[in-house]
């Protein structure tokens, strides 16, 4: 592979766990530079002779940095007397091994960045990889283009080009459908495919019964207006309802959805005719919460990766794979897609059914497009739709106490979630006004029948995820 240098990331276990993963020690006399994050810099530690040990005071959250060497990674800072990181460690560096010293330090870390005397091997304690480090981009830069001497030549334009002539590649003269939600995800996935093969490419909207009031046709009418793909729509609303009944389980939900949604590609696609692939919008976060690690539970299975049935007649295309949601706009910006396109807020594939929380019937699903209706109906004409990142309605499996007229209600509870982000990966919850949740909850207890209480969600992720299931 030839890498113009190697970076050891973070992960869950300790250095000292049986099954802590480890790195060759090879890797240290490649003569290429290593920057060791978190676990990786105790692992790089310990590995060339030093000691990490459990910390007395753990490290979660914003830390101040100080730099005592404002060179290497931290070359060309604007000068502050401390530097906000975030941090996510138990462990930490006791001794350093021989030539290396510690260039930065942080209350509880005193070894908070080390790097090795004469050779390029650095270690950061913190997380420059988080939108919460503020000078995580530009450490990041510095370890790429000043120590690994890398030049920045991936753009969007050559991602496209490269892509478009892989996928070409790939289908050659043969078919592909495209699952095309109406979200970004899956209409970036669609107009790549569609320049690499034409009308070779179909692209199928599945109602699976778990869209907001009125969506598949907003959606469907969209694209007929926009675009120029074959687009084929489904109503399945039956078929994924009726296998949804009496399940609460979200892993049981997500994975039921997630089959249910090939089944429905398999059989649109026996219709068209031969067709060997299928495209899907699956970004980077959807892959990484939905693998487990040695054993451990997977965050949670994104329909469109852990909701896969093990066996698939068609082969998966998914384009975005390696990509975050804000490259996914912008990608689109770049291949010329409405703005209303690029900038819909996301919306999970198993759409309102990991937000009816327990188990999904007609009647609950009704509650909660009502509720959900009002929200982005306030949201939009407050102009806070675009300044958050999501925002939404979710109906508790729980009912109150409540006095309505003058009488006692026993009815269902809706949680409003809004959230801001960059990437999903991490998320905090929106500072609405006051008077915006005012409104949307007094809409929702007089308008939505069965309502008589709204919660607003104040959790972040972690440790919280932004949907509730
Ligand atoms: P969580 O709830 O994991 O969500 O913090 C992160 C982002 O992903 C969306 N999400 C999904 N998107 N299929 C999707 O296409 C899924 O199964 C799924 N689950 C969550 C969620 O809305 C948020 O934007």
């Amino acid at each position: 592979m030839r890498p113009k240098g190697l970076v050891l990331s973070g992960g869950p276990c300790s250095v000292y766990d049986q099954e802590a993963p480890r790195s060759d020690p090879g890797i240290f006399s490649l003569g290429i530079p290593v920057l060791g994050i978190c676990y990786g810099a105790q692992l790089m530690v310990q590995q060339l002779g030093g000691i990490v040990e459990k910390a007395e005071k753990r490290e979660f959250g914003r830390a101040d940095l100080k730099i005592a060497e404002p060179m290497g990674i931290f070359a060309d800072l604007a000068v502050q007397e401390a530097y906000q990181v975030w941090m996510s460690h138990g462990d930490r560096i006791e001794r350093l091994p021989d030539d290396f010293v510690a260039s930065a330090e942080s209350a509880h870390s005193p070894c908070a960045a080390v790097r090795h005397k004469s050779q390029p091997f650095i270690g950061v304690q913190f997380h420059p990889e988080v939108a919460h480090t503020l000078i995580g981009t530009e450490i990041l830069g510095n370890f790429l283009f000043q120590v690994c001497a890398c030049s920045p030549s991936w753009t969007m334009r050559s991602f496209i080009d490269a892509t478009v002539a892989a996928i070409h590649q790939q289908v050659q003269e043969r078919r592909a459908i495209c699952a095309l939600s109406g979200g970004v995800d899956s209409s970036v996935a669609a107009a790549l495919v569609d320049k690499a093969i034409g009308d070779r490419l179909t692209c199928i909207h599945v109602d699976n019964g778990l869209m907001r009031g009125g969506e598949s046709a907003t959606i469907l009418k969209f694209f007929k207006e926009n675009s120029k793909l074959n687009l084929i729509d489904v109503d399945a609303s039956r078929y994924f309802l009726s296998r949804l009944q009496g399940v609460s389980d979200p892993e049981e939900k997500r994975k039921r959805i997630g089959r249910g949604f090939i089944e429905i590609f398999e059989q649109e696609a026996h219709k068209i005719g031969q067709v060997d692939f299928l495209v899907q919008g699956t970004l980077y976060p959807d892959v990484i919460e939905s693998v487990s690690f040695r054993g451990a539970a997977p965050i949670k299975s994104h329909h469109n990766v852990g909701g896969l049935p093990e066996i698939m007649r068609l082969t998966l295309i998914e384009p975005l794979r390696e990509l975050f949601k804000d490259e996914v706009r912008q990608l689109g910006q770049e291949l010329g897609l409405p703005d209303e396109a690029i900038h819909r807020q996301p919306f999970p594939g198993p759409g309102l059914g990991i937000r009816v929380l327990g188990e999904i019937t007609e009647e609950r699903l009704t509650i909660l497009r009502q509720a959900d209706a009002i929200v982005l109906e306030e949201m939009t004409k407050s102009g806070w739709y675009r300044r958050v990142w999501q925002s939404f309605a979710v109906l508790l499996p729980i009912q109150t106490v409540g006095v309505m007229g003058d009488g006692r209600t026993y009815e269902h509870v809706i949680a409003l979630r809004a959230v801001d982000s960059r990437d999903a990966m991490t998320a905090d919850w929106s500072r609405l006004p006051y008077d915006i949740l005012a409104v949307i909850s007094n809409r929702i207890i007089n308008e939505v029948r069965g309502v008589n209480r709204v919660v607003y969600d104040i959790s972040s992720k972690p440790p919280a995820t932004i949907e509730w299931e």
